[in-house]
């Protein structure tokens, strides 16, 4: 049942008032951030066309830490929200507090691993479920999950060799492809979320696609890297605009890098050969990283146009890095930014690790130099930005904040932030640890929509309710919390990436 603006207005008004007082947050913390007031005035600043805006639509903010629940014995990735759910289902209708826009009309997929048949080593093993949420003229008309049907999750391939299709999602070429590191894409049907078979462009795929591939927007390109760990080896990929892969070029590597992302410009592809590799350990239980700051770091450029042994690499301070914002040309430097870890001896990140931090890198073309630096003090991870502006200056960067772990509970999301890099403006929506969000896409209003001039989407865990829903914000508005909750018919268990699927 939908209810209206106005009926919230009196349910919860009590709701607004404790919102309105984030009891976590710390002012003097945040003048030091360079967070201005403008940030978070939004908050009691209420003008005449939000006369009807109800802070937080009934979300409740909470400093009580996380607990996981369930089985004492479980790894922390089978237990709380991370626990897989056992169903695939199709439920029509959702209910929505608050108003969806009418323009967003298409469907928002989610990937991550859900194991179906055994404990995975690790929470990056598990099979892969798709969760797609479809919105159609202000309304959320329909939620359904479907497993990736591979061979793991047909009970037919076992243990750490098995391809998940857990990771991530990408649509190119009328193709929607689940990706999971070291194996070809596969295919589902965008409709109906229904599986096909392992993608292999027409048999010319030979090495894997990478869980972060991208799509350059002005010539319709879609670039990846695959790595293979035996023998070690790199492979650049071109698929060009009309679905056939044009470009595959592969370098040996000197060890088992976890190179998870890259990063695309107009002119280069940009590759991270960061000091964090794959620790085989984890075959008998162990961390699934090692952190190896003596290899150094570098990161490399190959020409758009040439191989990899054309590669220029560029010597950076030792950090690791799972996932980048943007990359793009300014003159004589590129500039690279991502979500850079500085692990000590012996982090799995997740349990004992630092925080990962927004970091710079502009790496001059004449002289040759690095220049490399945190550009803002949030903790964050999953990085996005208007995708519209891949490889191009781009002003704004979008995040998930981070709570570091406790004894009992993994570093997790608590909120979701808007770095303005032209500003230096840092713009956030947190309520604590009550709402913990995964990754939220930025969604343009309009093809023809100003950067920030749209939605930003999160699916998010709801402690209170024990539940997910799917949060949509005004992107301008972040501050001022959500426009719209779909309440979701099933939990959906904290996954990796995910992508908006346009109907417009
Ligand atoms: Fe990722």
């Amino acid at each position: 049942m939908q209810k209206s603006r106005r009926d919230f207005i009196s349910a919860l008004g009590q709701s607004a008032l404790v919102a309105h007082t984030w009891p976590w947050l710390n002012v003097g913390k945040l003048a030091r951030l360079g967070i201005g007031a403008s940030a978070f005035s939004a908050c009691g600043e209420a003008d005449q066309a939000d006369l009807e805006f109800v802070a937080n639509l009934g979300l409740e903010p909470s400093e009580l830490m996380p607990f996981l629940g369930g089985i004492q014995e479980k790894d922390w990735w089978l237990k709380g929200n991370y626990a897989p759910i056992t169903e695939e289902i199709d439920v029509e209708d959702l209910e929505v507090i608050g108003q969806l826009p009418p323009e967003l009309n298409g469907t928002l997929l989610r990937n991550g691993s859900n194991p179906k048949h055994e404990d995975p080593l690790f929470w990056f093993f598990g099979d892969g479920m798709i969760h797609g949420i479809h919105f159609e003229k202000g309304k959320a008309k329909r939620y359904h999950n479907r497993w990736a049907n591979t061979p793991a999750s047909r009970d037919e391939a076992h243990g750490l060799g098995a391809h998940r299709a857990n990771t991530s999602l990408v649509y190119h070429h009328q193709k929607l492809l689940a990706l999971y590191e070291v194996s070809p894409p596969f295919e589902l049907s965008p409709n109906t979320l229904e599986s096909m078979d392992f993608y292999d462009f027409g048999g010319a795929l030979e090495s894997p696609m990478c869980a972060h591939p991208k799509i350059d927007p002005i010539t319709g390109e879609l670039w990846f890297i695959g790595v293979q760990q035996v023998p070690a080896q790199l492979t650049v990929s071109m698929v060009d605009a009309e679905g056939t892969l044009q470009k595959q070029e592969s370098m040996p590597l000197s060890g088992m890098y976890f190179m998870h992302d890259f990063q695309l410009t107009e002119n280069y592809v940009v590759l991270f050969e960061f000091p964090l590799m794959i620790n085989l350990d984890i075959l008998s239980g162990g961390d699934p990283f090692k952190w190896s700051p003596e290899l150094g770091a570098r990161i490399g450029l190959m020409p758009r146009t040439g191989s990899l042994s054309e590669t220029q690499w560029f010597d950076v301070e030792p950090g690791a890095t799972f996932h980048s914002f943007n990359a793009y040309e300014e003159g004589d430097e590129v500039v690279i930014e991502s979500c850079r870890i500085l692990p000590k001896e012996g982090d799995d990140f997740f349990t004992r690790g630092d925080l990962p931090q927004a970091w710079q890198w502009r790496i001059n073309l004449m002289n040759q130099q690095v220049q490399e630096a945190q550009i803002h003090e949030l903790p964050c991870e999953f990085p996005m930005i208007d995708r519209r502006l891949q490889g191009q200056k781009h002003r704004f960067n979008y995040g998930l904040m981070l709570s570091p772990a406790s004894p009992d509970y993994p570093m997790h999301p608590k909120g979701i932030y808007k770095h303005d890099r032209e500003l230096g403006q840092v713009d956030h929506w947190s309520l604590g640890e009550a709402v913990q969000p995964d990754e939220a896409l930025f969604i343009p209003a309009s093809p023809n929509a100003g950067e920030d001039e749209g939605w930003l989407i999160s699916v998010v865990y709801n402690r209170q309710s024990a539940k997910s829903e799917v949060l949509v914000f005004n992107a301008q508005k972040l501050a001022k919390g959500p426009i719209a909750r779909v309440l979701l018919p099933t939990r959906v268990p904290f996954g990796f990436h995910g992508l908006w699927l346009n109907r417009a």
